[in-house]
């Protein structure tokens, strides 16, 4: 009997080859994202660095451009710049995960990486059932499912996943995102001195909890980690009503941050704060790497978020991660940073000095598609904005306090923006890839990540004041 998961393998690698050239045809396709091979991506899983080799695995729907069943895609990379795809990590193939190998995390142990995921799985009446799983590798490429490992305890529905697992002294947790029966969203966390027998230890915290208040009817991709002296739980929770500027988007992500109490497994903590201000940013994933740093990957997707109108669609794939970046803990906030390693990747630099007075400007070397911009911000008397291949826009309104991203929707055309409140604006800093713009400002005190689908002739880049504005620009080619 052929087994079921290398009978899904095989299909997934066919439909690979079979769509190739039409997936490479596209020119929405980016130069130094990650994307799926075919199919559909949505969150990071598994992101961690082992003997040198970062590992990013991903959620992945191989038959088509939409959520379902879902495998472990899988890249590996020396350097966070150069990817390569590696085998298929884990298809739907067992009872336990027959209808998805959904989100989850990688620790090593004993010489052997260890994936946790969740089994998704759909009774005959469509009922949902949860289990935690875990493979395993001897060389980080080749996994072997070793099954169940958590099932789902009482006073939470089955919508019980994503399991992060990290060490603690000399101790293993896990954080899984729920929801409880009265349908708020929770945090839970498990012990384990052996990463099989875990045991629970009850809720980190939970929606309707000071000083947060209602958050939301279901948690989801939870990440707890120490940074820079604080505990910090990272999350992506569903069903926060828009307020002003803050949670615009579908579903949001964003973290709490304070102490955990690993005897107790409570957490006190702040206020929830969003991570990202731009349209397309969930489901977060952080590794500490071997140079002790803090990187963080993104789906920069979010779901049900007009998915459908892609028009990546045509070219048989949909969604990409954002670049790496590193995490830092300064002044009450997280910072977000490119990680250093992308600066690998730039070549012939044009530097400009520039000052506008009520008008617009436009050098046809700073074209293009594919860059870094960074602009250095002197002065700005009223707005100063830089618009993007006609497409997307970002302003500074100095006379609110206002910085605002506007773009074409994907959906209908019209401009839709986001913003957020920032005292002044001295740097911008812009990650340009065919279809995506991550603006990085005031160096990762903010920043906004969002698709955009430009014509694919216009490669213009202008800049524009209101009143009089000075500032440097930067700009380097990539790759
Ligand atoms: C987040 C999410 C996770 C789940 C996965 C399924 O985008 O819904 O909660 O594990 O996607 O693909």
């Amino acid at each position: 009997m052929l087994d079921r998961n290398n009978e899904l393998k095989e299909l997934a690698i066919k439909e690979i080859e079979m769509h190739r050239e039409t997936v490479e045809r596209d020119p929405y396709r980016p130069a130094f994202h990650l994307m799926p091979p075919v199919g559909l991506l949505n969150d990071p899983n598994g992101f961690i660095q082992w003997k040198g080799t970062y590992h990013v695995f991903f959620q992945w729907m191989p038959f088509k451009t939409e959520h379902g069943a879902k495998f472990w895609g899988h890249y590996t990379s020396k350097d966070l710049v150069n990817w390569e795809l590696a085998p298929i990590a884990l298809t739907p193939g067992d009872w336990y995960d027959k209808n998805g190998c959904y989100s989850g995390s990688a620790v090593v142990h004993d010489n052997k990486m260890k994936l946790f995921y969740t089994g998704n799985v759909k009774d005959e009446n469509g009922n949902r059932e949860t289990y935690q799983c875990v493979a395993e590798s001897e060389d980080g490429i080749h996994f072997d499912k070793k099954g169940v490992v958590v099932e789902l305890p009482e006073g939470y529905t089955p919508h019980f996943r994503d399991p992060k697992v990290w060490k603690h002294l000399d101790k293993w947790y896990m954080v899984i995102g729920t929801q409880d029966l009265s349908e708020e969203g929770r945090i839970v966390l498990y012990e384990s001195s052996d990463l099989r027998e875990w045991t629970f230890k009850g809720d980190v915290t939970a929606s309707g909890q000071e000083p947060i208040g209602d958050l939301g009817y279901m948690w989801e991709c939870p990440d707890l980690f120490e940074l820079d002296g604080k505990d910090i739980l990272l999350f992506s929770p569903q069903g926060l009503e828009g307020n002003g500027y803050l949670y615009q988007n579908v579903y949001q992500t964003g973290y709490l941050s304070g102490e955990l109490d690993y005897a107790s497994g409570k957490m006190s903590h702040g206020a929830f704060t969003e991570l990202d201000r731009g349209f397309e940013f969930y489901a977060p994933q952080t590794t500490l790497d071997e140079n002790g740093r803090r990187l963080v990957i993104g789906w920069m997707g979010v779901p049900e978020q007009g998915e459908e109108h892609h028009p990546t669609i045509a070219h048989k794939w949909i969604h990409i991660l954002t670049i790496p970046r590193e995490l830092h803990y300064e002044g009450n906030q997280l910072f977000q940073r490119p990680a250093a390693e992308l600066e690998a990747m730039r070549h012939s630099d044009i530097t400009k000095n520039v000052s506008l007075s009520n008008e617009r400007k436009e050098w046809s070397e700073l074209n293009g598609a594919v860059y870094e911009l960074l602009v250095q911000l002197n002065k700005v008397e009223e707005t100063f904005s830089v618009t993007i291949r006609n497409n997307a826009t970002m302003t500074y309104d100095a006379t609110k306090s206002v910085l605002t991203f506007k773009r074409k929707s994907f959906v209908n055309g019209e401009e839709e923006t986001r913003s957020c409140l920032i005292e002044s604006v001295n740097e911008l800093r812009f990650y340009v890839d065919s279809s995506s713009i991550e603006v990085f400002v005031n160096d990762g005190k903010e920043v906004f990540t969002s698709r955009f689908f430009p014509e694919e002739y216009n490669e213009s880049l202008v800049f524009e004041a209101d009143g009089h504005s000075t500032f440097q620009v930067t700009k380097w080619l990539l790759k």
